[in-house]
């Protein structure tokens, strides 16, 4: 097991290149089932929920090969091979093996997902999906029990915008019988690069990216190859990064329209930067103002990046106030920031970042995958070294995080943690 090191404040310049969508990959992955012959996805990021399902699809018959970021996958001799614990347990994606066994198989067991801790994260809305689609959705001991004689097109009213519901939906929908139709659907990128891969494998969809989504149901889908977008939170991450510690940073591999939210935000708070089709140019201002923040569904600003933003508004000037209308829980970052000498309040389900405070670094710990990214971006702005264990939630969603850091003039590092360090992170 190991944990990162950081001595911060060196400055950093240069260009990062962003990787592959994780929330696309974690769903193109499972959609490949739906196909009949072989599904070649490029560009994949190397991370561990993509190797984590990578073993899902084998466990189930199908044959991947890797060749560096690029991955095929084989479906010919996938079964609905029940998956009730194991390696299902250890991200939230491989929800999506429901409505892709379901689809292609008409019957899946799957163990409930497991993946950051945000608060409660209910999945009704995907199960009032298949259920609208025909299929008899039952919970025994901890799985998921997905049965249909036809799953037949439905009309759908998400309660809830769900990303993950939206796609859920549409990957037992696209060889349904009929016509489907999901109302108050989700809007993300991510969708967009499902539904496009999807369409590429046969599929009749339109309306992705609007909130009226229209599947008409085909028999079967062939093997195709698709291109994954660029990682839109990976990409914030690293601006919040560089607006908090750059000096001119080049994020390479990045859409900008994507992150529009983030941008008009840094912005308001003094940050310079400069749009082209697939790079942005971060240039700071000496002093930053502080800014409010509410997350929202996309094209609001995401929940994912509002724990990286509360590390960067610690060095604004007056206060900023966050409110994560997604998930009001997701505040694991928060005492690990104030060991490193920020101000924080939580107050009525909003933060309160009073600033500008001189982060200290400390030993801190990394609890889901966003509190690590916000504590990478303290730890790059704070005095003297941070230490951050748990790093095996930022190794699940960020790809080579240390070296891209240290390429633009970070100091930061991974050491092996002792039996003494893991024994304590273990019982903390
Ligand atoms: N919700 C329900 N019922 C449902 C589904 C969702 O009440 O059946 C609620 C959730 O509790 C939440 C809101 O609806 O309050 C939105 O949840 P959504 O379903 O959109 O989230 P998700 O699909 O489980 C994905 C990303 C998350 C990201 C959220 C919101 C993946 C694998 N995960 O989760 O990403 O925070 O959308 O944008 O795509 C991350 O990358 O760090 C991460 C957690």
């Amino acid at each position: 097991m190991q944990k990162i090191l950081i001595e911060g404040g060196h400055p950093l310049n240069g260009k990062i290149r962003v990787s592959g969508a994780k929330n696309s990959a974690v769903a193109l992955l499972p959609a490949s089932i739906l196909a009949d012959s072989e599904v070649t996805i490029e560009g994949l990021p190397n991370i561990s929920d993509v190797h984590t399902l990578s073993d899902l699809l084998e466990e189930i018959g199908g044959t991947t090969s890797r060749n560096g970021n690029d991955i095929t996958i084989n479906p010919e001799n996938m079964v609905a091979m029940p998956l009730p614990n194991g390696k299902v347990k250890k991200l939230r994606a491989s929800y999506y093996f429901m409505g892709a066994m379901l689809g292609k198989f008409k019957k899946a067991v799957i163990g409930l997902p497991g993946g950051c801790y945000l608060g409660p994260r209910p999945i009704d809305q995907h199960i009032k999906g298949f259920e609208a689609l025909g299929a008899t959705v039952t919970n025994e001991q901890g799985a998921i029990y997905l049965r249909a004689e036809e799953l037949r097109g439905a009309r759908i009213y998400l309660d809830v915008v769900s990303v993950g519901a939206t796609i859920n939906i549409m990957l037992a929908a696209v060889r349904a019988k009929g016509k489907t139709v999901i109302e108050n659907a989700a809007k993300e990128p991510e969708i967009i690069d499902v539904a496009t891969l999807l369409s590429n494998m046969g599929a009749k969809i339109k309306g992705v990216g609007t909130d009226v989504i229209r599947i008409e149901g085909v028999p079967s889908l062939k093997g195709c190859t698709h291109t994954i977008i660029p990682d839109r939170i990976e990409a914030g991450t690293y601006v919040i990064a560089a607006a908090a510690q750059g000096e001119e940073v080049v994020i390479d591999n990045v859409i900008p329209q994507h992150i529009e939210s983030l941008i008009a935000k840094l912005r308001e708070m003094g940050v310079t930067i400069e749009e082209s089709d697939e790079q942005l140019l971060i240039k700071p201002g000496k002093k930053l103002h502080s800014v409010d923040i509410k997350t929202l569904v996309y094209p609001g600003f995401p929940t994912d990046l509002q724990q990286p933003f509360t590390s960067l508004l610690t060095k604004a000037k007056d206060t900023g106030v966050i409110t994560d209308t997604i998930y009001s829980a997701r505040l694991k970052h928060i005492d690990e920031l104030r060991r490193m000498n920020a101000e924080i309040k939580v107050e009525g389900g909003s933060v309160i970042v009073s600033g500008p405070v001189k982060l200290e670094g400390a030993k801190v710990k990394a609890s889901d995958l966003r509190a690590g990214a916000s504590l990478i971006v303290a730890g790059l702005m704070a005095n003297g070294i941070t230490e951050i264990t748990g790093i095996d939630h930022i190794d699940r969603g960020y790809e080579q995080i240390t070296e891209k850091l240290s390429a633009l003039g970070a100091s930061i590092w991974r050491e092996e943690m002792t039996e003494e360090e893991i024994i304590q992170l273990q019982n903390s």
